[in-house]
């Protein structure tokens, strides 16, 4: 893993590893966290659903596996600040890790649906948004605060919203949630609470400082130090986004045919349609092939045979379209934002291409 902190742990895998299997492997899927990875109990662990519900619930393990019916699903997560080092190459973005193509990784998820959890507690008609409390609490929140989020309603009551125990079919590892976690197909992976402890019927969009402060695209002008509670864009839904992982930007490659490979992945409600790969810097363009997607709320891996020039470096380029026809933005210049989140400009690489790798 590439590590871009020990404490709080915010590892990503190296790109080449993602392009090996549609479903990552646990040990090689990204960590991203706010604050110390929490110790937990199993057994003891209760999860409380409260707020605007009729029928207020506090629920052990085994009433969410007995009572409920169990989903497995392969879903993407996708971190907001995935790419944001291609946005830091554009401008500066002090005080936040780096991330390369990596802050994203796959996994098939067992859970209850979220959706279920919510009519057995009665919801009232005046909840438009649900929130989730965690027992994580961050030092980097102001003031500091356990990690929270909220998503729609609507959204939260959709089949696809899961509170998960499981991961690549094993119990959840601690660094991702353990012992039961959200996770949000089609949003940003920080409203993937982990280590959920209350589930909570709103009116409101959650006031936890990782809803209504992080996790906000401010205007480039804005100083991220002095924002404080609905300032600037809320993200939820992820958009549209690609990655060349193999060769990888700054490797070198014999001359001749080579497989390049990637991911794309569509946002909410979206598939990815078509992705165009470059060996001349956008120059001239191929199709790629799209590989078999793992589910309806995963990335797609694609590849395709480029023959490199003897001599020469090249620079790759990827761009992926959506099923209603949106292309990926050129560049990340018109994107760039104080806190560098959602860089998804067209990827780039750099490729020397030398006899002897
Ligand atoms: N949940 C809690 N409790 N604490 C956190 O720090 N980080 C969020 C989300 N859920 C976070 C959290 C962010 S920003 C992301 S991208 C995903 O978890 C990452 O999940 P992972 O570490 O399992 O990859």
């Amino acid at each position: 893993m590439v590590v871009h902190e020990w404490e709080p742990f915010n590892a990503e895998p190296p790109p080449g590893v993602l392009a090996e299997a549609p479903i990552t492997p646990v040990e090689a899927f990204y960590s991203r966290n706010h604050g110390p990875v929490p110790d937990t109990d199993r057994d003891s662990w209760r999860l409380a659903v409260a707020g605007l519900v009729d029928r207020p619930l506090s629920l052990s393990l085994s009433d969410l596996r007995r009572d409920f019916e169990p989903c497995t699903l392969a879903v993407t997560l996708q971190c907001a600040g995935n790419r944001r080092a291609g946005m830091a190459a554009v401008r500066e973005i002090p005080g936040e890790d780096p991330w390369g193509d990596g802050a994203t990784s796959t996994a098939e998820w067992t859970g209850a649906r979220l959706a279920d959890v919510l009519v057995a507690a009665h919801p009232s008609g005046r909840a438009a948004h649900v929130a989730f409390e965690a027992v994580d609490v961050s030092p980097l929140a102001r003031p500091a605060q356990p990690y929270g989020a909220s998503i729609p309603f609507s959204k939260a009551s959709a089949p696809e919203v899961l509170l998960a125990w499981a991961m690549n079919g094993r119990p959840l590892p601690a660094a991702h949630g353990a012992p039961l976690r959200v996770v949000v197909p089609g949003y940003i992976g920080a409203r993937s609470v982990k280590w959920v402890r209350r589930v909570v019927a709103r009116a409101e969009p959650s006031d936890n400082y990782f809803q209504a402060v992080a996790y906000r695209l401010l205007p480039p002008d804005a100083d991220p130090d002095r924002a404080g509670p609905g300032d600037g864009l809320s993200l939820g839904p992820i958009a549209l986004n690609s990655a060349i992982l193999r060769p990888a930007d700054g490797t070198s490659v014999p001359p001749g045919r080579t497989t390049v490979r990637g991911y794309a992945l569509a946002g909410e409600h979206r598939r990815v349609a078509r992705v165009d790969l470059s060996a001349d810097g956008g120059a001239s363009w191929r199709q790629a092939e799209l590989d078999p997607a793992a589910g309806a709320y995963t990335w797609q891996l694609w590849h395709a045979d480029v023959t490199l020039p003897p001599s020469s470096d090249v620079e790759l380029v990827a761009r992926a379209w959506d099923d209603t026809g949106a292309l990926q933005p050129e560049s990340p210049r018109a994107l760039w934002n104080p806190k560098g989140y959602a860089n998804n400009s067209w990827p780039r690489a750099a490729i020397h291409i030398s006899p002897s790798p």
